[in-house]
């Protein structure tokens, strides 16, 4: 293992030669380097790394909810539902759905195209490379690249869909409509999610949409080239999502994790399901109640992996709606633990701070 200690460089001039390539990490695969450069060594981290060989893993992982027979307007299969619901964004604040009602060719179709992006001729990608979030549509590597501790082994494309969705004449040609559709039918699904998880609050459903939840929807895709040496660097660092809530689509690689109880949990790939998690504005919303899980993403030899997460949040748009923890949950008991702040301020301070392994939310604590 090379030693990496970040002082001993000029980690910025060579931040800089790397994003000024504009081909992101997978560049640097197609070019057959083989071994990891030193802008992306992580330093260790402080958690017990469970191996697929740990048996304690493969025994224990997030919920998985059927949404099955929603649909048909029974009381006692929604309540049911509902308090699974509550139940794993209390203790976990991640867990998976199936019978969600996006079908399952959408879904294989939605990943191929973001693979099909980034494998695209490279001078057509390059034309979408900025690192302005301004920006409707575009794609980099390491939106913190400049400001994270160690970069990671990861591409992302990002594409603003509501409440002021990009013009498709800006979206890249390889998946305009396949964007369209598949935004349209999560945007359907958060907001049933979000009716439920309102219920789970004990408030009436149309509350967290009501406050404008499922108002805004950024659509991402992460591409995870092969890795030759994954020990060293990571596909996301640890992170908590600065969002209400996300709903992300994985493809059949693996290695997310989250942490539970100290321990780095993997959520495992399951075919036809969604992986929903509960975001830091939602943590606040609910006063700690509903929980914003950290998590991360290990490199991997095998590769590409492909991913999808569709971010909840308003985040980017200048309003004036201030979020904090919701009055009809507070009592003498439960204080508020949050002070009020626009969700453009919560996601401002999050951009700044970059993935530097601490939570967004520290700042806004009462
Ligand atoms: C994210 C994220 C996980 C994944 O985009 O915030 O955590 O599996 N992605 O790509
Ligand atoms: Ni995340």
């Amino acid at each position: 293992m090379v030693a990496t200690n970040n002082t001993n460089y000029d980690r910025q001039s060579e931040l800089k030669a790397f994003d000024d390539t504009k081909e992101g990490v997978k560049g640097l695969v197609d070019a057959g380097i083989t071994e990891v450069p030193r802008i992306f060594h992580q330093p260790p981290d402080q958690y017990i790394i469970n191996s697929n060989f740990d048996s304690e893993a493969t025994q224990f992982s997030i919920p998985l909810i059927d949404l099955e027979g929603l649909e048909f307007d029974s009381p006692t299969k929604r309540n049911e539902i509902v308090a699974k619901v509550g139940e794993a964004s209390e203790t976990w604040g991640f867990f998976q759905i199936s019978n969600h009602g996006i079908p399952v060719g959408v879904l294989e179709e939605m990943k191929d195209s973001v693979r099909g992006f980034f494998e695209q001729d490279t001078h057509v990608k390059k034309q979408f490379y900025n690192r302005d979030p301004l920006k409707p549509v575009g794609y980099n590597s390491n939106f913190d690249l400049y400001r994270a501790p160690a970069t990671s082994w990861r591409d992302t494309f990002r594409c603003y869909m509501a409440p002021n969705p990009a013009k498709p004449e800006e979206m890249p040609e390889v998946f305009r409509d396949i964007l369209i559709e598949y935004s349209k039918q999560v945007m359907k699904l958060g907001k049933l999610l979000f009716e439920l998880l309102s219920e789970a609050l004990g408030l009436k459903p149309s509350y967290l949409n009501d406050i404008d939840c499922s108002l805004g929807l950024l659509l991402g895709g992460h591409y995870y080239p092969s890795c030759p040496q994954p020990e060293l660097t990571m596909g996301a660092r640890k992170h908590a999502d600065n969002v209400f809530l996300t709903v992300l689509l994985q493809d059949h690689i693996g290695g997310l994790q989250v942490l539970n109880q100290n321990k780095w949990i993997d959520v495992p790939p399951m075919p036809g399901a969604l992986v929903v998690n509960i975001g830091d504005l939602l943590q606040v919303l609910s006063n700690d109640r509903f929980k914003s899980v950290e998590h991360r993403v290990l490199a991997n030899r095998v590769g590409p992996r492909v991913s999808v997460p569709c971010f909840f949040t308003t985040g980017m748009l200048p309003l004036e709606r201030d979020y904090g923890p919701i009055k009809e949950l507070l009592s003498e008991d439960n204080p508020p633990k949050y002070r009020e702040a626009t969700a453009r301020e919560y996601t401002a301070h999050f951009n700044d701070k970059g993935l530097d392994g601490t939570s967004a939310l520290t700042y806004f604590k009462l």
